[in-house]
C-alpha cells in the first residue's frame, strides 16, 4: 500500500495525500486536530504525549521532535531512518504510525498508543515472571523479530523499556532510531559505529563494531535471562565492566532457574553470532521455535491469546 502517495484533487486539482496505510483521501493532521494531555516517554531529542483526536476520539501517543534540535545534533539521518522503518513495519507486535505532520518548529509522529506502558515497569513490581509467563512474553518477541528481520531490518536496541504493553498486554515494540535497514541480501555483521544500551550489547558490536540479524537474537537472549532471574545477565556498576563481562562471556546462571530457560539462554547468549539459536547460519527461526523452552506454543495464534497474568 502506497504511504504518503500524492493524489490530485479532483476539483481544486491541487495534491493531496492519502492517509500513512490506508488509501482513504485525508488531508494532513495539525496540532489543532488534537487535545494533548500528559507526557508518557521522553528520549534525549522527543517527547511522547499522550494526545485525543477531537473529531474521533481515538488516542494516540504522538512523538514530538523539534527540528531545530534535530538539525543541531545531526539527527536528521536518525528521524528519517526511524521515520522509514515504522512505515515499513505492519504486524501486530509492533506500535503502528498512523499519520505525521509538522509545524514550523517540530516534527508529529502519531504512534499507536501503549496503554499498559513498558515491560521493563512489569519486571520491577513483580521481582520476575514465572516460567509461563516469560514463555509468552519471550515467544511474542521471537515472532517479532522473524517479522522485522523478514523484512531486512534489525532493531538495535531491543530491551524491556523499548518493549510496551498494550490495552490487551500484547506486546509493541518501539524505538526505532537505532534500527538498521540491511542492504539486499546482506546476511554478514556490517560495520556501524552505533552502540545500543550496555547490557543487551552483543559481543560482536564491542569486538568487530558489528551488527547484524544475531545482534537482536543476543539481545533476547539478555531479555529471557532478565524475565526469568529478575536482573540483566551482564549487569555491573560501569558500563566498562558490562562490557568486560559480555566479551568475555562471564554468564551465571542462578540457581532455582528453569532448567528449559537455562539451556536455551545458554544457545542464545553464544559469543559467534553464527552460533546462536535463531542465527540464518544456524537454521533460522524454525529451531529457535522448536526448542524445548517453547513447548506448547501455537506461534501462529500468539496475538490472539489469552496473555498469562504477570505475577
Ligand atoms: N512511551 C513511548 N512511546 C509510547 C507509546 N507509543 N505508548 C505509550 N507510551 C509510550
Amino acid at each position: 500500500i502506497p504511504v504518503q502517495q500524492a493524489t490530485a484533487n479532483p476539483e481544486t486539482g491541487e495534491a493531496i495525500e492519502t492517509s500513512e496505510q490506508s488509501n482513504t483521501i485525508a488531508t494532513k493532521k495539525k496540532p489543532g486536530d488534537f487535545h494533548f494531555g500528559k507526557i508518557i516517554g521522553s528520549g534525549s531529542y522527543s517527547e511522547v504525549v499522550l494526545a485525543q483526536e477531537k473529531c474521533s476520539g481515538k488516542e494516540f501517543a504522538i512523538k514530538i521532535l523539534e527540528k531545530s534540535h534535530i538539525i543541531k545534533y545531526k539527527k536528521v539521518p536518525t528521524v528519517t531512518r526511524e521515520k522509514e522503518v515504522l512505515q515499513k513495519l505492519d504486524h501486530p507486535f509492533f506500535v503502528r504510525l498512523f499519520f505525521t505532520f509538522q509545524d514550523k518548529e517540530r516534527l508529529y509522529f502519531g504512534l499507536t498508543y501503549a496503554k499498559k506502558g513498558e515491560l521493563l515497569h512489569y519486571i520491577k513490581r513483580v521481582g520476575c515472571f514465572d516460567i509461563l509467563a516469560t514463555q509468552f512474553y519471550s515467544a511474542e518477541i521471537v515472532v517479532a523479530l522473524e517479522y522485522m528481520h523478514s523484512l531486512g531490518m534489525i532493531h538495535r536496541d531491543l530491551k524491556p523499556e523499548n518493549i510496551l504493553l498494550g490495552a490487551d498486554m500484547h506486546i509493541l515494540i518501539t524505538d526505532f532510531g537505532t534500527a538498521k535497514i540491511l542492504d539486499e541480501g546482506q546476511k554478514d555483521c556490517k560495520a556501524n559505529s552505533f552502540v545500543g544500551t550496555a547490557e543487551y550489547v552483543s559481543p560482536e558490536l564491542l569486538t568487530a563494531k558489528s551488527a547484524c540479524k544475531a545482534s537482536d537474537i543476543w539481545a533476547l537472549g539478555c531479555i529471557v535471562y532478565q524475565l526469568l532471574a529478575g536482573k540483566p545477565p551482564f549487569h555491573a556498576t560501569t558500563e566498562y565492566l558490562v562490557f568486560q563481562r559480555i566479551t568475555k562471556l562471564d554468564l551465571n546462571i542462578p540457581g532455582g532457574f528453569p532448567e528449559k530457560g537455562s539451556d536455551l539462554v545458554t544457545k542464545l547468549l553464544v559469543l559467534d553470532p553464527t552460533k546462536r539459536l535463531g542465527s540464518e547460519n544456524f537454521g533460522g527461526y524454525e529451531p529457535l521455535k522448536m526448542h524445548d523452552f517453547y513447548q506448547g506454543i501455537n506461534w501462529e495464534q500468539l496475538h490472539k491469546m489469552e496473555p498469562p497474568l504477570i505475577q
